[in-house]
Formats: C-alpha cells, structure tokens, sequence
C-alpha cells in the first residue's frame, strides 16, 4: 500500500508524490475555507493562468515571468506576444547536451556568477553530490561570487589552468563582482601560460546580453543565451544551470527540470484546496494575519539541502521584500524574513528562541524519506534525523508546562511538514519549483510584482563615489551630496594609517 493512502484532508495534501502536512498550523475547516476565499477575491486563479500564459505580470518592466518555457520539456508552444518561445529554448538545450558529449578531460569549471546567477546552481551541485549512486564526471566545480578575493584565492589555488573550463553567468553581463573576478580569471590563465587561443577556447557565457559577453571577449559560439523574460533569481533551469549537465549529464538535467515541470502542471492546473504551492502560501498568510508573524524558517532534515535556505532567501526576500504593491500602495503585508539550515544542526544553534522566545517563527520542516547516502549507518541515523525533524514540530505544536517558568514551553508554534520520497535531480527540481510557485502566490496575495528588485540599485550606486574616495587615500574626505558624515568618517578610518595595538 503506498504511503499516500495515509493523507487525509484537510490537513495532508500531495503532489508528484511529496506531501505536505498542515496538521501544525492550527487552522480549522472553516479557517481554510476562509482563506481559500480570500484567495479567489484576489483573482489568485486569474494570476496563476496568466502567469503560465506569459502575460506581462512583471508590470513594472514591461515583461512576461516565463521561466516555466524552461522546464516545459513537452515543449507545447509558449507564446510572448504572438511567438513561441520553445524553438529557442529547445535549441539550448540541445547546445547543453553537444557541450555534455564534447567536454573531454577537463579538470576544474569555474562558474563566475552572484545571486541568481550562483545560488541555484551551487545549491544543486552541493545537493546532487549526496545522491547515492548518481554517477559525477568528477569536475571540481568551483563557484566564484563574491569580490573578496578569498573565493579567488581560494579556487585559484587548486584548479588546474590548462584544463580549467570558465563559465561566465550573468544575466546583465553588467554585475561588477562577475566581471571583476571574470578578469581576474582570464589573467590567472594568461598568467599560467595560456596562449590566447586556449582562453578564447576556455571562455563560455550564459547571459541575456549577448553583446557585452562577446564585447568581453567571449567566441559567440560559447555563449549561451537567455531571456529578459527570466528573472535571475528564476534562472536556474536555463543554461544557468550548466554545471548541473556538465558535472552529472544531460539526461540528470532533464530529470531536475522533469520534477519542475511536473510541480508546474499541478500548480497550474490543480484545484486552490489541493494546491499545495497555493497551501503554503495561504498558511504563512494566515500566520501574518494572527501573529503578526516577521521571520519564518526552513528547516531542510538533509545536509544536502544546506544551500537551499540561501537560495530562498534571495526568491523570497528578492522577489517580495517591498513596502508598495503594483500599482504604487503601502502594502499591507510583504515578505517575512527567511532563514534557515540543515537539521539536526539547526537544533543546536536557534531551535531556542523557537520553543521559549517571545517571536512566533513558522517552520517549514522538510525530510527526505530515503537516506542520504549508502553508508551502513544510514538507516539508524536517518531514523534519528527523521525522529528529531517529528519531534521538533510536536513540542513546538503542543508545548508543555512546568511549576518552573523557565521549563515551559508555551506551545502552538505552526509548522508545515513538507516530505520528499527522496533527494535526486527530479524531487530537488520539484522543490524548487514547489517554492517559486509559492513565492509567486504570496506575491499575488499581497498584489505585489514579485519579478522586479528595484531596492538593490541605490547601494550600488552610492558604492562608486565611496570607492572612489577609497581609491584617492585620503582620509580628510568631506561629506558631500553622496557620501554623509557617517560614511566620510568611516573613509577616514580606513584611509588612514591607523593600525590596531
Ligand atoms: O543585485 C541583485 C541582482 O540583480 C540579482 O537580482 C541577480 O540575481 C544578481 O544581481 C546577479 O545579476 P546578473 O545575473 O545580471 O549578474
């Protein structure tokens, strides 16, 4: 008998075999019926069909958020005003495997990339390699981010230069953490020896800014596009996603956007009661509206999943971290904070506040059912994991009380129960999938544009002028139009020679 033969509505719900348990959010028949109300009132199916139809619901640029073309492996047309795009997305596909078949003896990849151009490949390549028996060509893949040149430093001293392959990601081409540390790899190649044909040969791409790659010096055949129409921070199922193919092939490709695709079709076309995206979304909804929530967590019972809090916090705090609505209105409610780790790890660092602090944190709780290797020890511990991630929820639920305050555990702290059969390429692409899909409800509820990051560009503005009184080592700097007194004084500390005893 399967295991879905246990669910019993209204509280377990499944889809693509993962269940979603809702037992612990203390919401009753009729608070469900309410919210699943409140969500047609905000015309929730309306979006979810124009989302897939490739209206432009990024209103604020213009654009359809089509990365759903990506994963549409049936490749049943998706028009952008009048065109299909799945000729072209189909057409990188089939690059990605040429690729797949022609990388012989290649050592290190050095993915060059931050933010959407990094978390979901990262996340996947750290999750994939825990997966018992699924075969690696053994590549270093190496993921370089930040402009600190320890991530430099750090790859550059193990990869091997004259079979080290370097794939540049990024939608602009504009980012200046990417195309700094992209020059700082082409000279560590011509600083090894490299001849210029062996760069050239080296450099791949994959942006929407076909110019400015080959204007870097990237052969157009090594670039690799995508589209305006996908969000970075949804941009793991393009070419992105590159290492995914290279490192376990392109057949463990297809698997990841299957288990996407196959979470698309449910969100598409299941009912809002069955829904599990539309679920847990309406569950974090009610929790705002009764406890004033500020902060949730999710909590993967997988050392493979590590990553994955990371990645959602740039989906979710990127996407509806925002104080207006689309049509320019102070919103009622945005995006909590996310946060999260691995359990059991998790237990012993934060798990406190959650059971005795004064902020009520929902819980996303997520086990694998299958163990995450092939060690002899796997079933015992996995036991324990799995017996850790139920009582966790329990106590956190039920609570408990004591004649001593400090042993009471108030209780009726909400958590969702999210189980995946097991972790490989397909259920890591359902899960992500599960949770964009989620993150574009809770978008739709609050009648936010979840597509758009405007807040991220002042920074990076203010961050030139700084730089530049940085560069001029002086340290009587002025405030000024664009740099205050604080940030003068702060110059000043680090211009001067000031050196700690
Ligand atoms: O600064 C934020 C951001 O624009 C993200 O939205 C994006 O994922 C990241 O920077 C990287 O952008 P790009 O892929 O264009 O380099």
């Amino acid at each position: 008998m399967s295991y879905l033969s246990h669910l019993n509505p209204p509280n377990l719900h499944s889809a693509v075999e993962i269940v979603l348990d809702t037992a612990y959010q203390g919401i009753d028949t009729q608070g469900w019926e309410k919210l699943f109300a409140e969500a047609r009132q905000s015309q929730l199916e309306q979006f979810i069909a124009d989302l897939f139809a490739g209206k432009h619901i990024n209103n604020s640029e213009d654009r359809p958020a089509l990365h759903s073309a990506l994963r549409n492996l049936t490749k049943t047309p998706i028009l952008i005003d009048g065109k299909d795009v799945m000729p072209a997305v189909a057409d990188v596909w089939r690059r990605i495997e040429a690729l797949c078949n022609k990388w012989v003896g290649v050592t290190d990849v050095i993915h060059i990339g931050i933010g959407g151009s990094d978390f979901g490949p990262r996340l996947a390549i750290e999750a994939l390699a825990h997966v018992p028996g699924l075969q690696s060509r053994g590549m270093r893949m190496h993921f370089l981010a930040n402009i600190d040149t320890a991530e430099l430093a750090r790859i550059l001293a193990r990869a091997q230069p004259h079979s080290t392959r370097v794939v540049i990601v990024s939608k602009s081409f504009t980012t200046l953490e990417t195309t700094m540390n992209a020059k700082a790899v082409v000279a560590w190649l011509k600083d090894s020896g490299c001849t210029q044909s062996q760069i050239t040969h080296a450099l791949y791409a994959v942006t929407a800014n076909i110019h400015a790659a080959k204007d870097f010096g990237v052969d157009e055949d090594n670039i690799f596009p995508f589209w305006d129409w996908v969000g970075g921070r949804y941009s793991v199922w393009s070419a992105v996603g590159l290492p995914i193919a290279l490192q376990y092939g392109f057949e463990t490709f297809k698997q990841f956007l299957a288990g996407a695709e196959a979470i698309d079709l449910h969100f598409k076309n299941a009912p809002l009661e069955k829904n599990l995206p539309v679920i847990m979304a309406l569950s974090l909804l009610y929790q705002q509206e009764k406890h004033h929530i500020k902060a949730y967590a999710a909590i993967p019972y997988a050392d493979a999943l590590d990553w994955f809090p990371k990645w959602l916090q740039q989906l979710d705090m990127e996407s509806n971290g925002k104080s207006v609505d689309r049509n320019g209105k102070p919103v009622k409610h945005s995006s909590p904070v996310v946060f999260g780790s691995a359990g059991s790890n998790a237990q012993h660092s934060y798990f406190q506040l959650f059971h005795q602090g004064t902020e009520i944190i929902p819980i996303d709780f997520i086990a694998v059912r299958d163990p995450m290797s092939d060690r002899p020890e796997a079933v015992a511990h996995h036991r324990i994991l799995l017996s850790n991630c139920l009582a966790q929820a329990q106590a956190l639920a039920n609570g408990k009380t004591a004649s001593n305050p400090n042993d009471v555990y108030p209780g009726k702290r909400p958590s969702n129960f999210l189980l995946l059969p097991k972790l490989n390429a397909f259920y890591l692409g359902a899960l992500l999938a599960l949770y964009e899909n989620r993150t574009a409800t809770l978008g739709a509820l609050w009648n936010i544009n979840s597509f758009d990051q405007p807040g991220v560009e002042y920074g990076k503005v203010l961050a030139k002028p700084i730089e530049k009184a940085l560069a001029s080592h002086q340290s009587d700097i002025q405030s000024n139009a664009e740099i205050d007194a604080v940030t003068a004084a702060r110059i000043n500390l680090l211009n001067s020679n000031y050196s700690p005893s």
